[in-house]
């Protein structure tokens, strides 16, 4: 592949490699000295016109562990605040001969518009409502670690799937793994079309709780909400925030996971976030590990063998 624009087109298989290869490169982030020359002389650049913590930083310090030159486009002081279009920051782009770009975009569809107009790779960091392929890829880290694999693995995951790239590259990768997914929210953040994907859906969080063995509640995504929250916040925790009383439901020892950033008293109780249970540290350090992997296997020379 040239490019990660999603999940859609990977098969499980590959999915797998890619997990493969994430884990051999998380063995490189437990040495003391953390470099390698891998991708010495390769460049990477991040072009974020969206805010970001984990994505934009572990996709930084990923690139830099293999040994890449990287460079950060601040979109808030590029020429897109002059009227540039995302055309012309393709074309100049192409122009620095870029061996791979990283880009987060509100508009669903930019990752896969600048993949078809640049010779560099592409990987989206997350486009609009579309896409987080590399999310969802360190999710499936963290669960396959935390479960064992996901063959017969019941995950929910709760709260704005409407507006949720998270969820539908979840959804997406975790059917081709094997796993029995459930998406919950309200009705309106759940409209029926959400169905196309093909995964058990529920307005009701309390009754499809039972047997799972990972949670993952969505943020609230109010910035992409055009006519207010409904139901209203008060409602909202009510229904589906996560909490330790209503963990207990699922019977067993279920992970919670998050993808942050976090709306604590929101969609997860504070103390369900800093529990035993939550694995949402170790979402991020795998973050670092399965980019490490994506860049290596993108525009490092193909096969996972890499690592030592
Ligand atoms: N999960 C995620 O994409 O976080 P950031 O917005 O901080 O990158």
């Amino acid at each position: 592949y040239k490019d990660l624009l999603d999940m859609d087109k990977l098969e499980g298989k590959e999915i797998e490699l890619i997990l493969e290869t994430a884990v051999s490169m998380k063995e490189i982030l437990g040495r003391p000295i953390k470099k390698l020359p891998t991708l010495r002389g390769k460049s990477v650049l991040l072009l974020f016109y969206e805010s970001s913590t984990r994505t934009r930083t572990s996709f930084e310090t990923a690139a830099k562990i293999l040994g890449a030159d990287t460079g950060n486009i601040a979109v808030a002081q590029s020429s897109v605040t002059k009227g540039e279009s995302l055309l012309d920051t393709a074309r100049t782009l192409q122009a620095m001969n870029v061996d791979l770009v990283i880009v987060r975009h509100s508009g669903s569809g930019a990752a896969q518009f600048l993949a078809d107009e640049l010779s560099a790779s592409v990987i989206n960091a997350g486009d609009g409502q579309h896409a987080h392929p590399t999310q969802a890829l360190l999710d499936f880290l963290t669960m396959k670690e935390k479960l064992g694999g996901f063959q017969d693995r019941k995950i929910v995951i709760v709260g704005d799937i409407l507006h949720s790239r998270v969820a539908r590259s979840n959804a997406i990768g975790l059917k081709k793994l094997g796993a029995e997914v459930v998406l919950v929210g309200p009705p309106t953040l759940l409209p029926p079309e959400m169905s196309y994907l093909g995964v058990q859906t529920s307005y009701d969080l309390d009754s499809v709780l039972e047997g799972a063995d990972a949670v993952m509640a969505l943020r609230l995504q109010l910035e992409r909400q055009q006519s207010g929250l409904f139901p209203s916040l008060r409602e909202y925790r009510e229904l589906y925030c996560l909490t330790p009383e209503r963990l207990r439901k699922t019977g067993k020892e279920t992970i919670i996971m998050h993808p942050g950033p976090m709306n604590r008293g929101v969609e997860i109780a504070g103390e369900l976030a800093d529990s035993p249970l939550s694995v949402i540290e170790e979402q991020v350090t795998n973050g670092v590990a399965v980019r490490m992997a994506l860049i290596y296997l993108l525009i490092g020379g193909g096969t996972n063998s890499v690592v030592d």
